[in-house]
């Protein structure tokens, strides 16, 4: 495994629509194993394959372990993953991006989504995902077509990090703590 740099805001890449998955193997293994070294010592809760300069339709998405619901880390890899359905409802959220470093807006999300795609080796998976974790996939799932979160943010409420709010997202700090639903972010 090895890291990999994360591009940023300005970067062409992160503006183009990345290209369907093909070929299945060591190469595609190799990636997505790097994205998720990556995105963990980012810190985030996702990683689009375009964010680390590779214009293919791989995402990951990790989403931490609850001690105190005694809920374990949930780690997905999701290669062309598609959003087939999506509840009617929509909640607005805070979502920060790891290619837009230090700045957080509110996205309105669909609470609920069924994702379709492959895993690693190709073999068909889906998930139905509900709120914070689903928030994470339409996240990871716009970089593919170069979507970013502040395309979608109410731009009223895209704003610089304050030092007040980096500090309640310890050990959470970009991607990871501007998504987190602020009710459910740990306390300091
Ligand atoms: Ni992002």
């Amino acid at each position: 495994m090895a890291m990999r740099e994360i591009i940023t805001l300005g970067h062409p890449t992160l503006r183009q629509k990345a290209r369907k998955v093909t070929k299945f193997g060591p190469e595609l293994k190799q990636l997505i194993d790097d994205m998720i070294e990556t995105m963990r010592a980012a810190p985030g809760v996702g990683l689009a394959a375009p964010q680390v300069n590779v214009s293919e339709r791989v995402i990951v998405v990790e989403l931490p372990a609850d001690e105190e619901a005694e809920l374990p880390a949930e780690l997905y890899a999701y290669v062309n993953p598609e959003i087939v359905k999506v509840s009617r409802d929509t909640e607005p959220g805070e979502e920060g991006c790891l290619s837009i470093p230090g700045y957080i807006g509110d996205v309105d999300r669909h609470v609920e989504v069924l994702v379709r795609g492959q895993d690693a080796f190709g073999k068909p998976q889906r998930i139905k995902a509900q709120d914070y974790l689903a928030r994470i996939f339409q996240h990871e799932i716009d970089h593919l077509e170069g979507v970013l979160f502040i395309d979608r943010a109410d731009p009223a409420t895209i704003h610089k990090l304050t030092p007040e709010e980096a500090a309640t997202a310890t050990g959470e700090a970009a991607e990871a703590a501007a998504l987190m639903p602020r009710a459910e972010m740990p306390a300091s």
